[in-house]
């Protein structure tokens, strides 16, 4: 076995051969080697949270085409979504998955032993709460690895900053860095951005954005059996410091594709919200969420979000110009299904039974289906992208569409307008130890003598969230 291939080869071995070779790439700072170039090299990858999304990351990786990739590290919490995570990879990907017993990792440090399983130039998967972003992010770039992490990627002021610095280190080191924000992977979108700057729609003059769905980001009482900081990172949309709350977990997409569109972020936001009908839950987010984000030049987006069972569902997002409208979004994020209308009545399409498409005479140009799938997308770009030797890094944007998203929480939240400025220097961090913590460790939320979380107050509470 070569040494490109051998998760075993000692971090020494490997040191003193680099070191030999290309100076001391372990120092930050200093760029690495490059490695990986052939595309017959193996790219051996650790997944660190073995949830849903971690999963599918490690699926959509492992399915890349342009040369051979391994897992062979794992690190969660909980063990049952370990050996799910596991069990399932396992099944689909056979040799593909060379995670004895001995390379599963299960703690708060588990982060660590599973990137050091891997060698510079190897390709750390993120799949956890965005809380712990940061920290892993971090010691990712102390190894020289290079990263795919998912979206958010930050929840407040202060680790957006932190956040941006790290996004440098990572360049500095030529370290190779996707954020899950698929859709600016997505053909599909890429076109219609390419439709929209040339004019095609005219100015964009507002945007709509919706992610109306049946309920999210509740948490019952707590299990027995369960610590509080394990009770909070298993519902992790309930609280706001593991998450950002449905917020920033679920709308990031909306805010950021139309950012996107109108290639630039917005600079204030206003908003309202409310908790009505979250019964017994404990946790910190509202059941609806509408805010008006502004852009430099005064346009628009309108931004619905609602988490309530019986309501009406809506997943989509719009802008609208000053010679036309497009459809960015469709009943979800893929297919993209993006298309152009002449004028502002876009046929509704409330579910899938109504596709294909209703045929409209307002209808300028629709992207052909079927489309690949833009998780599919993000791991071709990012593994072509480290085969390739090219430039990639993705976490300032990633940041930037996370503060944003902050922006418009906070504003719902606290009843005020929040500017760009005030989200990045507000001084609130919701979990400053969350590199310190343990599996039997407080957490850094502490439920109060009524066995109760602190919630969000607007006009109460306005220098915080809560
Ligand atoms: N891009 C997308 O469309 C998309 C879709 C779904 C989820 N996500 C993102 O993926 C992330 C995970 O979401 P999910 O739906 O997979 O949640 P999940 O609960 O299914 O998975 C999270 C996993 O991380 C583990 N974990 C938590 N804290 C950990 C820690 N400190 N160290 C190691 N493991 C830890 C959990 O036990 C769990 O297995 C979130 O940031 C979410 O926003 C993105």
């Amino acid at each position: 076995m070569s040494e490109s291939n051998n998760p075993t080869a000692s971090r020494r071995e490997f040191l003193t051969k680099t070191t030999r070779t290309a100076g001391v790439s372990a120092l930050a700072g200093i760029a690495l080697p490059h490695v990986h170039a052939a595309s017959t090299d193996t790219i051996q990858i650790a997944l660190v949270g073995c949830g849903g999304r971690g999963t599918g990351a490690a699926t959509d990786a492992l399915n890349v085409t342009n040369g051979p990739m391994k897992l062979v590290a794992m690190a969660d919490v909980v063990p049952a979504k370990m050996n799910s995570s596991y069990d399932k990879l396992k099944t689909q990907f056979g040799d593909k998955i060379d995670v004895p017993q001995e390379r599963r990792f299960l703690s708060f440090e588990a982060y660590k032993q599973a990137m050091d399983a891997l060698k510079p130039g190897d390709v750390v998967i993120l799949g956890t709460p965005p809380a712990f972003r940061w920290v892993q992010f971090n010691y990712a770039i102390e190894k020289g690895l290079n990263c795919f992490m998912e979206k958010p990627v930050t929840v407040d002021g202060p680790t957006t900053k932190r956040m941006l610095k790290l996004a440098e280190a990572a360049s500095a080191k030529n370290l190779k860095v996707g954020v899950g924000l698929m859709v600016r992977h997505c053909r599909s979108r890429q076109e219609l951005l390419k439709r929209i700057q040339d004019g095609q729609i005219g100015d964009i003059i507002a945007m709509r954005g919706y992610r109306m769905g049946q309920g999210g980001g509740i948490a019952g009482p707590r299990p027995a059996d369960e610590s509080e900081l394990v009770y909070q990172v298993r519902r992790f949309h309930a609280f706001l410091w593991l998450s950002g709350g449905v917020f920033s977990d679920y709308y990031i997409h909306q805010i950021d594709e139309c950012s996107w569109m109108k290639g630039a972020w917005p600079v204030e936001a206003h908003a309202v919200g409310g908790r009505h009908y979250r019964g017994e839950s404990l946790d910190q987010n509202f059941d609806t969420y509408s805010v008006q984000y502004v852009y430099p030049d005064g346009t628009r987006l309108y931004f619905d979000g609602r988490n309530m069972k019986g309501a009406r569902d809506e997943f989509a997002s719009y802008a609208h110009g000053s010679k036309g409208s497009a459809v960015i979004s469709t009943l979800s994020h893929a297919p993209g299904m993006t298309r152009i209308y002449k004028g502002h009545n876009i046929p509704r399409v409330d579910n899938r039974k109504q596709l294909p498409l209703p045929a409209d005479p307002n209808l300028v140009w629709a992207f052909p289906q079927p489309e690949k799938s833009p998780y599919q997308w993000e791991w071709d770009d990012l593994t072509d992208a480290i085969r390739q030797n090219k430039p990639y890094n993705e976490v300032k944007r990633g940041a930037e569409a996370s503060l944003v998203a902050s922006m418009g929480r906070m504003a719902a939240h606290t009843g005020r307008i929040v500017t760009y400025d005030q989200i990045l220097n507000c001084p609130h961090e919701f979990a400053p130890n969350a590199d310190k913590l343990t599996m039997d460790g407080p957490s850094p939320l502490q439920a109060g003598p009524d066995g109760k979380y602190p919630v969000p107050e607007p006009g109460i509470k306005i220098d915080r969230e809560y």
